[in-house]
């Protein structure tokens, strides 16, 4: 069970504080369940635990059953929200070496990513890799319009399946689009390509216990069912009236508001197990896009520890007093080790033979939280029992409905994200897109004058 442990922060949060935001935290949940809140008709993730069809699910399984037997690599083509939950949840619960396993050691096909950026080398790189291999494709895009997945789309489908007309093409092409619209739902449909629909009540960082998570996630050989399993159990929890206290997703949201107010400027996510890496990457975004705009929001940021520890952890301790911090770990390792004795002690380890790593592990956890706070910055943590697939669904759903009870808190819809157009329409613009020749003169001119 996800268990959150804010003791740490009882020397920046009183109790009086916490309740005072009571009023504020009831408004937004029955908002939010309510149906009433800013971006009501993108709340449809949050029965998606539960709201899966069996047909669907069935689909879902018997395809990464067919892409597990009979490719070598599936590349999973997507950006943003259409990518980072899949990628989070893979590297979660994936050998941290699964590139270097054989398809039988794995059990699968290796599961890369492309279209998350516009870099030629890392293209050729992918295509170089996928030489005499079989290679599938799960091109994933709600819009079905976003330029980098749809540039990555077009050269991989090109150099790797040359000639291939709509039959073939469909024994190695996947597609998750919108339902009815888009660019992407038009090409599938005519191609005849197997395609899973994304609700329109669903936005892209809202989507992973979708079918734009479920299938890479499945291929990669992770129980789907558990996953899901472990997004109902917190949506459970979530659920139950604030009279029998807050949720754990309601008390990290109502402290993060606390600390903003107080002038905190910035969260970091850190965790102590390397294969979490993407899973805060996938939060840096989710809370990013969700809260920051109209000039407010805490800038997220994500740390490896004890890695960055030798990298940010001297800014951590003593620099602006503007960061909290919250720490995700694991209460279970999967295989632990343990320091082999060596009397000659020629490292002065020796005081270590005999413990385990993950003990070795914990205590930098708990000294790092313990200095961090005694240097100004409060300290949070989540603690998921198991490297399992229900603790990261549980972990997936926790923070979605904490960062949408946290925008509403903070007067924001959690659900647009406006601000991203500004790159794609000046990008157009200048890349000669038609309809945006007014804003290629503005841009030109204004590189002039600067
Ligand atoms: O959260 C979001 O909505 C965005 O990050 C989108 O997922 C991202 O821009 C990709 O969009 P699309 O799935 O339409 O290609």
């Amino acid at each position: 069970m996800l268990h959150f442990d804010d003791q740490l922060t009882r020397a920046f949060i009183g109790e009086e504080e916490k309740a005072r935001m009571e009023g504020q935290l009831l408004l937004a949940r029955n908002e939010l369940d309510g149906g009433t809140c800013p971006g009501a008709e993108f709340t449809g993730w949050l029965d998606l635990p539960e709201s899966q069809s069996p047909e669907l699910m069935a689909s879902i399984l018997e395809t990464a059953r067919e892409i597990r037997d009979g490719f070598d690599i599936l590349i999973v083509v997507g950006i943003g929200g259409s990518y980072l939950g899949a990628r989070a949840v893979i590297e979660a619960l994936s050998h941290h070496f699964s590139s270097l396993l054989s398809k039988e050691e794995r059990g699968g096909p290796l599961v890369l990513f492309a279209g998350q950026q516009l870099s030629p080398d890392y293209l050729n790189d992918l295509l170089e890799v996928t030489r005499g291999k079989k290679v599938a494709l799960n091109v994933i895009s709600k819009s079905g319009t976003t330029t980098e997945p749809a540039l990555a789309f077009r050269i991989l489908r090109e150099a790797l399946y040359p000639g291939l007309g709509p039959a073939e093409l469909g024994k190695r092409i996947f597609v998750t689009t919108d339902r009815r619209r888009g660019a992407l739902r038009r090409l599938a449909d005519e191609w005849g390509l197997r395609s899973f629909p994304l609700d329109d009540g669903i936005g892209g960082r809202y989507s992973v216990l979708s079918p734009v998570g479920l299938l890479p996630i499945a291929v990669a050989g992770i129980d789907i069912r558990a996953f899901l399993a472990g997004a109902r159990k917190e949506r459970e929890r979530s659920l139950l009236p604030l009279s029998e206290g807050p949720a754990p997703c309601d008390r990290y949201a109502v402290n993060r508001m606390i600390l903003a107010r107080k002038g905190y400027k910035a969260e970091i996510l850190a965790a102590y197990e390397p294969s979490l890496h993407f899973l805060a990457e996938w939060w840096k975004q989710l809370f990013g896009e969700s809260e920051g705009k109209d000039g407010r929001g805490l800038i997220p940021a994500a740390c490896d520890f004890t890695t960055d520890l030798h990298s940010l952890g001297q800014f951590i301790q003593e620099g602006p007093r503007i960061l909290f911090e919250t720490v995700i770990r694991f209460d279970r390792v999967r295989k632990d080790l343990t320091l082999p004795p060596d009397p000659s002690d020629p490292d002065g380890l020796e005081y270590l033979a005999g413990t385990g790593m993950a003990h070795v592990n914990s205590q930098a956890a708990r000294g790092t939280a313990l200095a961090h706070v005694s240097g100004g910055v409060p300290n949070m943590e989540i603690i998921l029992e198991e490297r399992s697939a229900f603790a990261l669904g549980q972990l997936i759903y926790f923070f979605q409905r904490a960062c949408v009870l946290s925008a509403l808190m903070n007067g924001v819809n959690p659900f647009d994200q406006p601000g991203v157009e500004a790159y794609k329409n000046n990008m157009f613009a200048l890349l000669g897109k038609p309809g945006y020749e007014d804003l290629r003169a503005r841009l030109l001119i204004m590189e002039e004058e600067d």
